[in-house]
């Protein structure tokens, strides 16, 4: 068994943030959203894994990965030339995928618990392909799976006007190579893109097995930035272990589960968890609310931040409540004299600003 992770495409819902980094290395508590994807992927047994990449942000996706913890999985890059679809990303794999089944991956989701339980199903019932699905409450932005009364997936539609579900297809799908028999027959979609749900459906046509696997857990999708803050949330609120390993001088407080690394200092402050400070960060006459992240070397002063997630390197000076924010790397974020009430930018492309 093989893996295959999706982590090129666009990002054009997470701009300006994407202008300049891949929405897969988005830190969600701290940690790349695709080091938890490579996690679960090696948790579930699998070691051979290709990642598709895109050419602009195929190198920072390699360094990131050969900076990380030591992998115990062989890893392939696939350059995809043009997004031009998940089941194209497929098809560009196909000369590393060969005749090996495989489990699709993409790398901006999140799912509770990891994949290893669907892939132990997908071994042990032998189907051409097995879909994750989850209830959503609004199924018209999704692919959409259709089931008979026995639970049997009988359709499956991509962002239906009118759904006649609400199970939306999550983003892990195996197959059997069947898959490439039925995506060379398959033609772009409207959007102009090869969807897999039509590869998918082209399986049933061709009469081959189709199974599901409903997902009772929480299944993240980062793509857009309340996503990202929710996913944010969810992961602190569920994994963060509590760890100080930085400094916290006697006038700050730290309260709930907490993790401060190496290197970070908290001065006369309040942190209230959960929360994640990188190393090397200052806090300074501040509170950090629930819900936090602050990359490493993050500098905040005189401020208030919740339910956040701060990239490395910025700079946040006299905010008074800073909530339901993503700041990218190297923000200077700061207030000037009350006395002045005009607002001063200098923001770059596609930013997007609630003042
Ligand atoms: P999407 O979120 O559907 O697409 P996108 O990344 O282009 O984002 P946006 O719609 O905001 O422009 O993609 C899901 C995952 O699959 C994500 O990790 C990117 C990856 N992907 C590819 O690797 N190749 C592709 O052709 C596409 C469409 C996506």
């Amino acid at each position: 068994m093989k893996a295959l992770i999706l982590a090129g495409g666009k990002g054009t819902r997470l701009k300006p943030i994407t202008n300049t980094l891949a929405k897969q290395l988005l830190p969600v508590a701290n940690k790349p959203i695709l080091f938890y994807v490579l996690d679960q992927v090696i948790e579930s047994g699998i070691t051979d894994i290709g990642i598709i990449v895109s050419p602009e942000t195929g190198n920072a996706i390699k360094e990131a990965i050969a900076d990380g913890p030591e992998w115990t999985a062989k890893i392939t890059y696939i350059s995809q030339p043009e997004p031009l679809g998940l089941a194209h990303a497929v098809k560009t794999a196909q000369d590393f995928l060969g005749s090996s089944p495989f489990l699709m991956f993409l790398g901006d989701n999140l799912i509770q618990g990891g994949v290893k339980a669907f892939v132990d199903e997908f071994d042990s019932r032998g189907p051409d392909a097995l879909v994750l699905l989850k209830e959503v409450a609004d199924p018209r932005f999704f692919g959409v799976a259709e089931l008979d009364a026995s639970g049997k997936v009988m359709r499956l539609v991509e962002k239906p006007k009118e759904p006649k579900s609400n199970l939306a297809l999550v983003g892990a799908y195996l197959f059997t190579p069947e898959i490439h028999k039925a995506i060379a027959q398959i033609k772009p979609s409207w959007r102009g893109e090869l969807e897999i749900t039509d590869a998918i459906q082209k399986l049933f046509d061709m009469g081959k097995t189709v199974q599901s696997h409903i997902l009772k857990g929480w299944w993240l999708d980062t793509g857009k930035k309340d996503d990202l803050l929710e996913a944010n949330r969810v992961v602190l609120d569920d994994l963060l272990k509590p760890s100080i390993k930085g400094e916290v001088d006697s006038k700050s407080q730290v309260a709930g589960r907490v993790e401060i690394r190496e290197g970070a200092k908290v001065e006369n402050s309040t942190v209230r968890g959960p929360v994640s400070i990188a190393q090397r960060c200052h806090i300074r006459n501040s509170f950090i609310g629930p819900f936090t992240s602050i990359g490493a070397s993050t500098v905040i002063e005189d401020s208030s931040i919740e339910h956040s997630v701060i990239l490395e390197s910025s700079h946040i000076y006299r905010i008074e409540r800073l909530v339901d924010s993503v700041i990218g790397r190297g923000v200077e974020l700061n207030k000037a004299d009350e006395r002045f009430k005009a607002v001063k930018l200098f923001v770059g492309d596609d930013a997007r600003i609630e003042l």
